[in-house]
């Protein structure tokens, strides 16, 4: 049973700081190395960085999920209403769905388009997807859409952990911020 005073065990609030750090990297990098006019070793430096970071996170984003099976999430507390306690659970769904959508969307995109992933190149992965232009516009759109809904999404969780951390002062964000308390 999960632990309502100690909060999310180690390991989950790890996967939770280590995979926010990267995606608030990704997002400003996959951003900037699609603007016009940018100097070309720049450019390259974001999409090598993005690129492969993007599928690096993928074994940790599928253990973090794992981990969450095996070691559900602690109770929300009790004093908060019905519908903020709703909010959240189809909110935190939605980020995990989107950490998948992300980097599948993307690699599609890469792989379709015919374009390198340097770490899977030099570890001698195959490419996996054939070359389609229909499928890496697809794929391009759809990671296009979701990287929007998921920079919205996230300003709401920021907001609502802020909320909690500085205004109710309840224990939803020490429950998640390192270290772990009690
Ligand atoms: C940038 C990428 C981020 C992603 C993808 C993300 C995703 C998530 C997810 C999916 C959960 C639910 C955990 C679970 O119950 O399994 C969660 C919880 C939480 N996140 Fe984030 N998060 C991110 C960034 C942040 C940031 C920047 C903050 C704070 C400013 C934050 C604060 C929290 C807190 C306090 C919780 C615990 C909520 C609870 O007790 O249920 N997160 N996050
Ligand atoms: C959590 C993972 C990821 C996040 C948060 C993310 C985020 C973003 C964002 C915000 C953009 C700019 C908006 C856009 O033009 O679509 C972008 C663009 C892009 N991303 Fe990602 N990305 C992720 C994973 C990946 C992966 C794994 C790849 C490829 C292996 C990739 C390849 C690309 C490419 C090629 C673009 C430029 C799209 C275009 O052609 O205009 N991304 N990404």
């Amino acid at each position: 049973m999960p632990d309502r005073q100690a909060g999310y065990r180690t390991p989950a609030r790890m996967f939770h700081w280590g995979i926010a750090i990267a995606v608030l990297l990704m997002i400003p990098a996959g951003l900037t190395m699609t603007r016009e006019g940018l100097p070309r070793g720049l450019q390259d430096a974001l999409f090598l960085f993005h690129k492969n970071l993007g599928v690096l996170l993928v074994p940790f984003i599928l253990a973090r999920l794992i981990y969450r099976t095996i070691h559900p999430p602690p109770p929300l507390p009790e004093t908060m209403p019905q519908w903020q306690i709703r909010v959240a659970r189809i909110s935190h769904a939605l980020l995990y769905a989107l950490l998948i959508v992300m980097p599948l969307s993307g690699f599609t995109r890469v792989r379709a388009g015919g374009f390198p992933v340097e770490l899977l190149d030099r570890l001698g992965f195959g490419p996996w997807i054939a070359k389609s232009e229909t499928l890496a516009a697809a794929a391009q759109a759809l990671h296009f859409l979701a990287a929007y809904l998921l920079i919205a999404l996230l300003a709401l969780h920021v907001a609502a952990a802020l909320h909690h951390a500085l205004i109710r002062r309840d224990e939803v964000w020490t429950r998640m911020w390192p270290p772990r308390q009690g």
